[in-house]
């Protein structure tokens, strides 16, 4: 039987999953991770507060082991993430902004330059805005307004000329507030001649939430501007438990977010976030919620995957 990435492959696009270091000794989880994915995402060993914890003082090691698992099982790394609000170490926060930007084109710099080759495609900007399309604040924010995410990707091209760079967000995967403003910005950027070379959709869908406004044509008008679409974090959670209206309303979000995808040629793949409900993210950050994944927690593969299986052409 095809895996996802083979069905996928076949239709001109890569399924991948995120994964973490705390995960890959799980050997049954392993084997599942290098055998049916044909790119991984490391979901935090290449954040900022693992990498550069104290300014000037890098460590690559586990972010290493998730390239090492890549290249051990013929896989792409999306690398994530360079620039982002979150999970980034006190001493950024702390500096004066006059010093901001040295710190992070040095950041981007040291790790961009340190995974050329390993890494195919970064989130050099990792959620930029707020819900209504205004820009977050952030440290970056603060020192440069929204001119810091220009001058993350010229310093991430600079250090990995081949890589594909990205910025990512979450609900932007349907027609909105949230989703014009990521166009707007796209947009200038590329009439800025910035190097970018697509648009990161997380997709951390919810069943309560409905599936997102017209994603297929959201995709689109991006793909319009010569940008490349992926589908970097998709999940589909649920209030637990689950139940059989719940799980078929999740399957067919994972069918529509396949479909969406395979219908915009400029789509070049699907990440799910994790790929088994056993080392997700959801139940942690919102309690009472979960069973967002493709497999169950004892991996088995749950209805969502025979859906995204079938919408990839498979039997
Ligand atoms: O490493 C520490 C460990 O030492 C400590 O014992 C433990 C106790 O809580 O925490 C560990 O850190 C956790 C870390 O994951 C590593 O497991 C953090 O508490 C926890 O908050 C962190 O969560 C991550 C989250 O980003 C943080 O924002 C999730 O694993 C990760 O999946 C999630 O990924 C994000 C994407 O980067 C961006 N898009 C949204 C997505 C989901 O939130």
């Amino acid at each position: 039987q095809a895996t996802l990435h083979e069905l996928a492959t076949a239709q001109g696009k890569y399924f991948g999953s995120a994964t973490d270091n705390p995960e890959l000794p799980d050997a049954a989880y392993a084997a599942v991770l290098g055998s049916e994915f044909g790119q991984i995402t490391p979901g935090n060993s290449m954040k900022w507060d693992t990498t550069e914890p104290a300014q000037g003082q890098f460590n690559f090691a586990k972010g290493d082991a998730i390239t090492d698992f890549a290249q051990q099982h013929g896989q792409t790394v999306r690398g994530h993430t360079l620039v982002w609000h979150s999970q980034l170490p006190g001493w950024v926060g702390a500096l004066p902004p006059a010093q901001v930007e040295a710190a992070m084109t040095n950041h981007v710099t040291e790790e961009a330059t340190h995974y050329r080759g390993a890494v195919s495609a970064w989130d050099v900007v990792n959620e930029p805005f707020n819900e209504d399309g205004t820009f977050r604040t952030s440290p970056f924010y603060t020192a440069m307004g929204s001119d810091y995410i220009a001058k993350a990707l010229r310093a991430a091209h600079a250090a990995d000329p081949e890589a594909k760079l990205y910025v990512n967000d979450y609900n932007i995967e349907g027609l909105g507030a949230k989703s014009d403003a990521m166009y707007a910005l796209v947009s200038e950027l590329l009439a800025e001649g910035v190097p970018l070379d697509g648009v990161g959709m997380q997709a951390h869908l919810a069943v309560q939430y409905g599936f997102p406004y017209q994603m297929q044509a959201n995709m689109q008008r991006f793909a319009d501007l010569g940008l490349d679409v992926a589908v970097t974090e998709l999940d589909v959670r649920m209030q637990l438990p689950a139940d059989s209206a719940k799980t078929a309303t999740q399957s067919s979000y994972y069918r529509q977010v396949t479909e969406a995808c395979l219908a915009v040629e400029r789509c070049v793949g699907i990440t799910v976030w994790d790929y088994t409900d056993k080392y997700s993210w959801v139940p942690s950050t919102f309690p009472g919620q979960g069973a967002a994944n493709l497999y169950d927690e004892n991996l088995l593969p749950k209805p969502a995957y025979s859906a995204v299986r079938t919408a990839l052409g498979g039997d």
